[in-house]
């Protein structure tokens, strides 16, 4: 990212720096494109021709320097068929990947930008815009905190200025200061993520969560007394082997009705997970410092909901620890005793993430008696073996939320789908010592993490995404080329606006 990205929004006029337009499959542009391009309209066709361009979605050209336009670059993007005939609101997530795909073709040394927001049957609405702006602002993201040199041909422009032409810039700059909101949200999260566990280990992430206070949230921070006279003994036992303390972090959000019943976000923050006694294997262990990306979204979307006033009650409630191998770590064959009163034989302390939600779940639905409950995890491996990085698994005993959420994932293109759960499932967590065991064996593992999260939900409806695949290890689509997604941000935020406001 660089030191300093702004946008605006401008008339369809000159464009300042890198021009960068849309066309449709056999290089239709719309009008005020063709306007821009007409000196160099015969160029662009040659030009096409020689790169055997003809609009396909997802292609791009470049035109360097035309002289009659007298602009560094010129970039055309491909939209394939009649893109802007679409009903785009239903489906955004098109806008937001085409901005994603424009951003992309800027330079990073370029300072100047413009974007024509106009396919090739017109101009685009206000809102259309706005979504186009988000792709290239989560495009534009990058982690580079502690890189302290570039490399030779790596430079970066310190500012860097992009102008969104459109047809009513007043009407996309109020759609954009909404739409800013969510990149907002899902910056934070994805910067939480990146953050290594030497540095955001759960008291430093307690402490930055609390900055959504200058927003209107309120923040607590529970510490393990306070957990400990709670009875949270399963959170406590993954977080006991561990040099820094455990925290539970609710934040509420009450732009809703006074009284109304909130509904609740619940987040795994396993600020590292080696595994515990039932140590990992040494490769691959540090992506392990993503394993509080459940937590990061809930975060981000808490910043999202606060910073645009949303008119809905709202808890986030994240879970943050250690789970490290120690001399006071837990071990397998432990049995703790969770705030619900259930009892859990640990088999395998890196099956912690499940014992960390078992509590703050119990907890939420106890305290709140929320009119819903998702939850978010980076919860199994195996999920990531059944859906790759494509889709998150979603587990959930209610019909109507997974409908939701199916549609908000097609509309954002933060995609669930939808697993099993069953008693037959139930069954293989059943323990010889305890109420239930921490794992069912190799087969269905993603299956028997959700039932044992199942136990402590009750009858409230409650959606489990297992995002182990989609919030990190750099799932590389049109707006995120960083190891963070930010997964999950978009879609719980078109969810929410679902839920209460259309
Ligand atoms: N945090 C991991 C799951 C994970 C794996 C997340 C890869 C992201 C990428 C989780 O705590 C874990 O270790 N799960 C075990 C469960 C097993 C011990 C039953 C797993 O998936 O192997
Ligand atoms: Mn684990
Ligand atoms: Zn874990």
């Amino acid at each position: 990212m660089p030191a300093a990205l702004k946008f605006g929004f401008v008339p369809f006029a000159h464009p300042n720096g890198v021009l960068v337009v849309f066309c449709e499959d056999s290089l239709k542009f719309g009008p005020a494109t063709r306007r821009v391009l007409a000196p160099i309209d015969e160029l662009v066709r040659r030009c096409a021709a020689a790169d055997r361009f003809t609009g396909k979605s997802g292609t791009t050209l470049q035109i360097l320097a035309p002289l009659a336009l007298n602009l560094p670059r010129v970039v055309v993007v491909g939209l394939g068929k009649e893109r802007a005939a679409k009903e785009s609101a239903a489906k955004p997530w098109d806008l937001v990947k085409f901005g994603g795909v424009a951003m992309g073709k800027v330079p990073a040394a370029a300072g100047q930008a413009t974007i024509f927001a106009e396919f090739g049957s017109g101009a685009l609405k206000a809102q259309q815009v706005a979504d186009l702006a988000l792709g290239a602002r989560l495009r534009a993201y990058d982690f580079d905190l502690y890189k302290t040199k570039r490399k030779d041909g790596d430079e970066r422009a310190e500012r860097v200025e992009v102008d969104f032409a459109c047809s009513n810039p007043a009407a996309a700059e109020k759609a954009w200061a909404r739409a800013m909101t969510i990149a907002d949200g899902v910056v934070l999260a994805r910067d939480l993520v990146n953050e290594p566990a030497n540095v955001l280990y759960p008291g430093e992430f307690a402490r930055r969560t609390s900055s959504l206070g200058k927003l209107g949230v309120n923040v607590e921070v529970l510490d393990v007394a306070a957990m400990k006279k709670l009875g949270m003994n399963a959170l406590l036992g993954v977080g006991q082997g561990s040099a820094h303390e455990s925290k539970l972090v609710v934040m509420r959000w009450n732009g809703g009705k006074r009284g109304v019943d909130p509904i609740a976000f619940i987040g795994k923050g396993v600020c590292f997970d080696t595994g515990g006694i039932s140590i990992k294997p040494a490769s691959g262990m540090e992506d392990m410092k993503g394993d509080m990306a459940g937590a990061a979204c809930v975060v981000g979307l808490m910043h999202a909901l606060a910073a645009r006033k949303a008119k809905v009650n709202a808890v986030g409630a994240i879970g943050l620890v250690e789970n490290m191998p120690d001399g006071k770590a837990q071990r397998p064959g432990d049995i703790v005793k969770t705030m619900s009163g259930q009892t859990i034989e640990i088999i395998n302390t890196d099956a912690e993430g499940r014992l960390v939600l078992a509590d703050v779940l119990h907890y939420v639905n106890k305290r709140f008696k929320p009119k819903f409950m998702i939850n978010l995890a980076t919860l199994t491996g195996a999920i990531i073996v059944a859906l790759g990085q494509e889709y998150a698994g979603m587990f959930s005993n209610d019909d109507k939320l997974v409908e939701r959420l199916t549609k908000a994932g097609e509309a954002t293109g933060e995609r669930v789908w939808r697993m099993p759960l069953g008693p037959e499932y139930d069954k293989m967590i059943d323990s010889k010592f305890a109420d239930m065991k921490n794992t069912g064996g190799r087969w269905a593992g993603s299956i028997t993490a959700a039932q044992l999260l199942q136990r402590f939900v009750d009858k409230t409806p409650w959606v489990h995404l297992d995002v182990a695949g989609t919030a990190m290890g750099s799932p590389q689509t049109d707006i995120n080329k960083s190891w963070a997604s930010g997964w999950g941000v978009r879609l719980l935020e078109r969810l929410v606006e679902d839920y209460y406001e259309r």
